[in-house]
């Protein structure tokens, strides 16, 4: 690799995957990604549109990246700056307007036509941009051969959204609906699966509306999908993200009690907690349907972990709504969940209401759902005091001498390990004692598993390796 590739990615999991298989794309080029802009050939912001402070957040990076190219350019040498995902679908031209040094803009349906920008940016074609939804699908383009990317791996199965909620940028910026092909994605997971990933997630705008077409030229679900590449020997864990209420099919929730390689974490968004408030934001269901679904995804799975997403200040919303969402957040009791503030967004219909509400008011009621919240996925964490989880290993944790992993449950779970057996660690799937819970996050040890009779998620290979006993002593 010959030429240095910076891609900077902002949002959500979607558009990590797309970063990826940018780097993907532009390998055979001869570009190595890099980790940091300093010297990069090459530049993608890879963007996202949801809040306004998202948006923004692109315009200061362009201003840093107008420098380092005027350096790079002074020494003879280019830059080539990219402004690729959801705010390039948005805004297009204006973009280039307010930054010039910016070469090409193109959107999340456009990126498989990498290579022949970036060979007409080389040429001296300035100013492109690319953000018609094309005919063809990207997926099609998208090269077989991906780099190697670590244990836990990302496939997007579905794009788009049709479902026009009033305060949401992502079907103007990600378009219509679509669904992959069954044997697409099989093929991408064994692949994945076969370059050392052990879990997948399974990844959409509107995930659980997946409704691809079959190799028995049937439309297939989600729970059927997820029932195929559970049959995948290697693969040991499978989740799916951002699912919606009213896709919350019968068929998926059984897939979660019958599919052990299901983990039992659900990312399910409510938004708000009053009917008046989900009507005007056109999510089509009230909190008893949300309510119902948990029942039945608890009935299915008890264990199961909970998390959503709310938006606090949506036009209209008045402290009795908002008593509403905190008394459903105290009914269901979420293990994790993210939360802002309303964002006007351009061109939504939200943005237009008149009966927006006061930036304080908004602020103050943020910090008392967050509180909540936070409380609430404490003591989910403080739960797990003493008991021995699963985790697959990910990474090195911050500090020297540390792993980081993930549980079932989505909880980041740092072990302290002997330097020496931190790479090998890394990648496994171990059985953890939890010995500290915070709010983030839970700290555990390895070295408490029975080596005569090893739980079925650690091979006994690999805790005869570790010396069981030995960390913990
Ligand atoms: N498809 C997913 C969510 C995609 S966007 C779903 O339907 O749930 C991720 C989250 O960003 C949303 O769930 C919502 O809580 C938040 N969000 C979207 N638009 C927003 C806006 N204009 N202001 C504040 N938050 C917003
Ligand atoms: Fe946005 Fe609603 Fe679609 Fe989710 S379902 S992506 S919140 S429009
Ligand atoms: Fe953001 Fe686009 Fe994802 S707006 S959240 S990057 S779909």
């Amino acid at each position: 690799m010959s030429k240095r590739l910076y891609i900077k990615t902002y949002g959500c999991q979607m558009n990590v995957y797309d970063s990826d298989r940018m780097a993907d794309l532009l390998a055979p080029l001869g570009y190595g990604v890099a980790d940091s802009p300093q010297g990069a050939d090459m530049v993608v912001l890879n963007t996202c549109h949801i809040r306004e402070k998202a948006a923004e957040k692109v315009y200061s990076e362009l201003g840093r990246l107008r420098r380092l190219k005027a350096a790079r350019e002074a020494n003879g040498s280019k830059m080539v700056i990219a402004v690729a995902g959801c705010v390039a679908q948005a805004e297009g031209e204006e973009i280039l307007r307010r930054a010039p040094q910016v070469d090409m803009v193109f959107g999340p349906q456009s990126y498989h036509r990498l290579p022949e920008l970036v060979a007409k940016t080389l040429r001296g074609v300035g100013g492109i941009v690319e953000t018609e939804f094309p005919v063809e699908s990207k997926f099609d383009h998208l090269p077989e051969e991906s780099i190697p990317r670590g244990t836990a791996a990302y496939l997007s199965i579905q794009e788009g959204c049709d479902k026009f909620c009033t305060f949401c940028v992502v079907p103007y910026t990600r378009g219509a609906e679509f669904s992959r092909p069954v044997a697409d994605i099989v093929a991408e997971a064994e692949r994945l699966v076969a370059g050392g990933a052990l879990e997948i997630t399974l990844l959409g705008q509107n995930v659980n509306a997946f409704h691809g077409e079959g190799p028995d030229g049937e439309s297939w679900g989600l729970g059927r999908l997820i029932r195929r590449l559970a049959e995948i020997r290697d693969l040991e864990r499978l989740r799916y993200t951002t699912s919606h209420p009213r896709d919350m099919d019968d068929d998926l929730i059984a897939a979660h009690a019958e599919t052990g390689k299901l983990m039992p974490y659900l990312h399910l968004p409510i938004q708000s907690g009053s009917d008046r408030i989900l009507a005007a934001m056109n999510r089509r269901h009230s909190a008893d349907d949300y309510r119902k679904i948990v029942e039945r995804l608890r009935r299915a799975v008890p264990e199961i972990a909970l998390s959503s997403d709310f938006i606090v200040g949506f036009p209209g919303e008045t402290d009795t709504d908002f008593a509403k969402t905190l008394r459903l957040v105290t009914e269901i009791g979420y293990a994790q969940a993210y939360s802002f503030k309303y964002s006007p967004r351009p061109g939504t219909p939200a943005a237009s209401e008149e009966l927006q509400v006061p930036e304080d008011v908004k602020s103050e009621r943020l910090e008392t759902l967050q509180n909540l919240l936070n409380a609430q996925q404490e003591s989910f964490n403080h739960s797990f005091l003493g008991r021995d989880l699963p985790v697959l290993f990910e990474g090195k944790g911050r500090k020297p001498g540390q792993i980081v992993g993930r549980s079932p449950y989505m909880q980041a779970v740092h072990v302290e390990v002997p330097e020496v057996a931190r790479e090998r660690l890394i990648g496994q799937i171990l059985q953890v004692r939890v010995t500290g819970a915070f709010a983030n996050s839970l700290a555990g040890e390895i070295g408490t598993i029975d080596i005569d009779s090893p739980p079925s998620e650690v091979p006994s290979c690999q805790a005869d390796e570790y010396g069981i006993g030995g960390v913990t002593g």
